[in-house]
Formats: C-alpha cells, structure tokens, sequence
C-alpha cells in the first residue's frame, strides 16, 4: 500500500494529501480531548460517528447553498475534501448561556439570548485559543473584512439551518464552533466552511430534559459519550447498521464499527 503524506495532525482528525488536486482526505480519530488536551481519552467508534454527522450537516448546508469543504464520504472514518488553508479563528454562535461565556461573565447557564451571539476565538493552543474582537483579526490579519463579513453571515445561516434541524429532533443547539478556509484551488476564492459539524463541536441537549448530548458529556464527567452521540446519531436515523460478534453474543454495536 502506498504511504499517504500526512498534512497536518489535530487532537481528534488528520488530514492526508487527497487522491485529486487541491484535495486532502479528513480522517476522524476515536480520540476525544478537553480543556486544551489536559483531559484525554479514547472511544472506540467516535470517529466514525463524527464523519457520518459531519457528512450529514455539511450535506444538508451544501444543499441550502451555504459552500463548505466537503466532496464525499470515503470509508468510515474518513472524507474527502477540499484542500484549504485553514483561517487560524474559531467561531463560535451561541444560543443559550453554558460554558466559556457564563464563566467569563458570570451569566446564569440556561438563559436564552435576545439574539444569538457571535464570537471569535484565535486558535492557538500555545495561548490556550484566546478570545478576540474584529480589530484584532484585522489588525494582525488574520482574516480580511470581507472574509469576516462572509464568516459573519456564513455563521448565522448555520446557526438558522441547525437549529431548525435539532429542533426536528428535539434536540436544543445551545452553541456551536466553525472553523472556515481559503480553498487552495484559487478558481473557487471565497472563504468556505471546513472542519467538522459534530456533537465535538457542538452542544446540544435533550428537549424534554435538558440531558447534555455532546461532548460536554466527557468534558464534565457526566455520562456515557458513546451513548450520547449514538442518541443523536439515531434521532437522525443515522446509525449505521452492522452486527458484531462479542462475548459468543450477537450484539449491535456501532462503538466496534471499522
Ligand atoms: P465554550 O463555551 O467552551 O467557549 O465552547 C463554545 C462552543 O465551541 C461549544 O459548542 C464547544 C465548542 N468548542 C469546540 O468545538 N472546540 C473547543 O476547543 C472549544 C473550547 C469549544
Ligand atoms: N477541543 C479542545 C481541546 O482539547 C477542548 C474542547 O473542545 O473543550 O483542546
């Protein structure tokens, strides 16, 4: 077999030189991490179930006209995509008050904002992914005004198309993380939406109860991560069906799935 030339290594996907121009092959591990990869483990399948959640938003977006990296699903645990340069900002849209912002400004969780929120965070894990404004991202030319006005709206459609979608599953989208890119085939310039849509990057709770559906499940120590994401996974009608043989049993599970 022949060796792929790895681009670029992420605590949770690598990213292959593609088998076409200006494509790169997006592999999602099983690893999860929080707080900066202070807290890390491993469950088996997560990656699987994150490339068919991806595959299945960025789908959905493309379809509403929103551009975004996605050519095709692969295999698996793996896309293919097109090539970018990854714009060094995560942006994040919040709905409802958790986490970061209700730490940083003391703001109740569950409160529900007039209108949803943007932000920016600089990526960068040497300065822990700091949180910056649009005179910074111009300043150090991170990004160019009308990228960011492409980002800006690019954002709130997502926001719009997601949460429509969730709510259609019951589910809350209480805030989420874009990451955007220049393609690298110049003939295609504007930003387009890359990385990953996925519980990951997500949060989403239950709507009867609240139950945390994403990964804060792991960050927060408060369940069973395979089991959340296999919930989502079904609202969706999404889990792949498979048997696998263990304990001399016949038993489903998506967790063993290559
Ligand atoms: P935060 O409340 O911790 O700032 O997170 C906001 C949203 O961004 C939440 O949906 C989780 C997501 N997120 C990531 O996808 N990657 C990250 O590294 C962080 C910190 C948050
Ligand atoms: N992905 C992040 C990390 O481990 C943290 C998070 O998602 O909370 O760096």
């Amino acid at each position: 077999m022949v060796k792929r030339q790895k681009i670029y290594e992420g605590k949770a996907k690598v990213l292959y030189r593609g088998t076409e121009p200006f494509t790169f092959i997006q592999h999602f591990k099983d690893d999860v991490t929080a707080f900066n990869a202070e807290k890390k483990d491993t469950y088996e399948g997560k990656g699987v179930l994150n490339n068919i959640f991806s595959e299945f938003f960025m789908k959905g977006l493309s379809e509403i006209g929103i551009n975004n990296h996605l050519i095709r699903r692969i295999n698996m645990r793996e896309q293919l995509v097109m090539a970018c340069e990854i714009i060094p900002l995560e942006v994040v849209v919040r709905n409802i008050s958790t986490g970061s912002i209700s730490k940083r400004l003391g703001i109740k969780e569950g409160h529900v904002f007039s209108r949803p929120i943007l932000e920016f965070y600089y990526k960068d894990d040497k300065l822990n992914d700091p949180l910056v404004n649009e005179d910074h991202i111009l300043e150090f030319e991170w990004a160019t005004v009308q990228e960011l006005e492409e980002i800006s709206s690019i954002a709130f459609r997502v926001n719009d198309f997601l949460s429509g979608l969730f709510f259609g599953a019951e589910i809350v989208l209480v805030d989420f993380k874009l990451e955007f890119g220049r393609p690298l085939d110049k003939s295609n310039s504007k930003v387009i939406l890359a990385d990953e849509i996925s519980p990951d990057s997500c949060r989403l709770w239950d709507k009867k109860n609240n139950k945390r559906l994403d990964k804060d499940v792991f960050r927060l120590d408060i369940g069973n991560i395979s089991e959340a994401y296999e919930e989502v996974a079904q609202r969706f009608n999404l889990l792949p069906k498979r048997v696998s043989v263990q304990n001399n049993k016949m038993k489903n599970n998506i967790f063993s799935l290559e």
